[in-house]
């Protein structure tokens, strides 16, 4: 890579940021297209976030991602939000404007809807229903995004309170429940998401009762780390489609290249390869 003195600069902001997929993702992407620019590692501490966003600015920089734990923060800096932003109550995208401004969007639930779009072509959200585990960061931008769509929502969550209070923050056709209900749910699901920290390395999947689940279900989990989870696993072995996590990923990424670089990239087969090379498949101790 040999950058020009006009080169576009972009990178992601978290604490610990090593953990970060997007700067391999980006720069699968940028070299793709023979672009000029460059997207970097930015570890900020939380209590240094506010001034942080605004020194890339000032450097110019064209924006960034922003990943745990500054994603409220990164809502709090921005000048302007996006409706989804809005609706998540979180920023994952920033974007520079010409004159200055810091302007937010959050492309989480959008990443998801997109990845279950490619993987599932046939699939529509008007009127389905969708059993959403979680009740944080990642399953609220998701929620938004799925009531938008004229989806209805049964949140189910370890913590009820926290699922109760989101469920009356987003408003609309969504329900609260705590996870002993999860299973008298699951006969009318059309979608079984997992948005919990449940699943990833070290930390099995929930044990839930997939055969309650009817055969049209489709059970997708955001964790992609690993890539197969005992989740998937095990709605596999029951022949249910399944949805991991990875595509979310990739495509929750676009917006933000396009508004920085220029190009608005496409998710595909090489790509997805690219990046999984990084990823392990299955958590062997789980
Ligand atoms: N694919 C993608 O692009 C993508 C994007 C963002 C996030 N993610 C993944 O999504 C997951 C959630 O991320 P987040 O940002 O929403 O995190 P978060 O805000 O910290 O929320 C974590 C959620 O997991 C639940 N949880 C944690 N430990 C649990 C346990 N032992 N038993 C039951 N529930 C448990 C929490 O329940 P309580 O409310 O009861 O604590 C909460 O609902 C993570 O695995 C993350 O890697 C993926």
């Amino acid at each position: 890579m040999i950058l020009s003195g006009s080169a576009k600069l972009a990178g992601v902001l978290g604490w610990p940021v090593a953990h970060s997929r997007s700067p391999r993702l980006h720069g699968f992407w940028l070299e793709r297209h023979g672009i000029d620019g460059a997207y970097l590692p930015l570890p900020v501490r939380p209590d240094r976030f506010a001034d942080a966003v605004r020194a890339l600015r000032d450097l110019g920089f064209r924006g960034g991602n922003v990943t745990i734990p500054h994603k409220e923060a990164a809502f709090a800096v921005c000048d302007r939000v996006s409706r989804r932003a809005e609706r998540a109550g979180a920023v994952n995208t920033l974007i520079f404007d010409a004159d200055g401004a810091i302007i937010g969007d959050n492309t989480d639930g959008w990443g998801f809807l997109e990845s279950l779009r490619a993987a599932l072509p046939d699939f529509t959200f008007v009127g389905r229903t969708a059993v959403l585990l979680g009740a944080g960061g990642a399953a609220r931008a998701i929620a938004a995004a799925l009531l938008d769509e004229g989806a209805q929502v049964a949140l189910v969550n370890r913590t009820p309170e926290r699922a109760e209070a989101l469920a009356k923050a987003l408003g609309g056709t969504i329900t609260a429940h705590a996870c002993d209900a999860a299973g008298a749910l699951f006969p009318a699901a059309d979608l079984l998401i997992n948005a919990t920290a449940l699943g990833m390395m070290g930390r099995p999947s929930p044990p839930l009762p997939l055969e309650r689940l009817p055969e049209r279900a489709i059970v997708a989990d955001i964790v992609y780390v690993p890539r197969r989870t005992g989740l998937l696993r095990a709605a596999e072995g029951r022949g249910l489609r399944t949805v991991g996590g990875l595509g979310m990923l990739l495509h929750q990424a676009r917006p933000g290249f396009a508004a920085w670089f220029g190009i608005d990239p496409v998710v595909d087969g090489e790509l997805e390869a690219f990046v999984s090379a990084d990823i392990p498949e299955m958590d062997e101790g789980a």
